[in-house]
């Protein structure tokens, strides 16, 4: 019974606020569900664009292959497949990429991306929780995950099952806020994270709260090095990360061998 107890009471973050463990997925959920429709035109607006650039060097690390061989790519908490798509676009003809995310709102607006972009044959969109995935072991050759991970209640398990579904020899590959580390921008980014971005998701979604939370979460987020060790428990090797935009992101890389 102390077991079930101390399960049950386990405490996490959800932006600034202390939650039940069991709790946050819950409310990590309401807020994917009220932003999907507008989410990818918030992106734009709230990192002016960049956040293409930070994908494209997510898509060259992944390297998919230009010939016709097959490779297959798990995007964990893949909303509505900006990843994917960037991926199909790189990679040959034998690219294909399977989209897993928790919310179906997200799942809904990729599949009508896919329908508008012609790519329903080569991005499926599957609905699964990153810390119990839904495939067998060994299944694909490179996983990614964007701006995922820290939505994720309990990164340990997601880790683990990453590691779990790749192939030997295959690469994860995961792009989070981090920590800004430039003197000046550090305290520009911090207003601007904190002053503007909620008010521009009030003005353009409606809903304050899920982009107050979404900055939030940025700064519990464990630093590149905390989160590096992660990675390594879970098993990965050669694991290394690289700042971009002055810290802003962070892309980590690691190996199944
Ligand atoms: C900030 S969005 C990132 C979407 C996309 N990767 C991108 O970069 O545009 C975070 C995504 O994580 C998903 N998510 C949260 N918890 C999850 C979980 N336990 N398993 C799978 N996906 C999850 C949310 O539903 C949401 O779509």
């Amino acid at each position: 019974m102390a077991k079930t107890e101390k399960r049950t009471t386990k405490k996490t973050h959800f932006g600034e606020q202390t939650v039940l463990l069991a709790e946050k997925q819950g409310l990590v959920n309401d807020v994917f569900h009220s932003v999907a429709r507008r989410y990818d035109l918030m992106n734009d607006l709230m990192s002016g664009g960049l956040h293409r650039a930070w994908k494209d060097a997510l898509v060259t690390a992944v390297n998919p292959p230009k010939s016709e061989r097959d490779f297959a790519l798990l995007d964990l908490a893949g909303g509505t497949g900006d990843v994917a798509f960037r991926v199909v676009d790189a990679g040959g003809l034998g690219t294909r990429v399977t989209v897993c995310d928790i919310n179906t709102a997200m799942l809904d607006v990729g599949r009508d991306r896919a329908v508008a972009r012609g790519y329903e044959a080569v991005v499926s969109f599957e609905q699964g929780n990153a810390e119990q995935l839904p495939y067998p072991d060994r299944r694909f050759d490179c996983v990614t995950i964007a701006f995922g991970i820290r939505n994720v209640p309990r990164i340990e398990p997601a880790l683990s099952e990453a590691y779990r579904v790749l192939k030997i020899g295959g690469r994860f590959l995961c792009l989070e806020f981090s920590a800004v580390d430039v003197p000046g921008l550090d305290r520009l980014y911090e207003f601007y994270s904190f002053k503007a971005i909620p008010r521009i998701g009030e003005v353009v979604t409606g809903d304050r709260e899920a982009y107050q939370y979404l900055v939030e979460s940025i700064r519990k987020f464990p630093r590149p090095k905390a989160f590096a060790g992660m990675m390594e428990r879970a098993g990965f090797r050669r694991v290394t990360f690289r700042q971009l935009t002055g810290g802003i992101v962070a892309l980590h890389s690691g190996w199944k061998l």
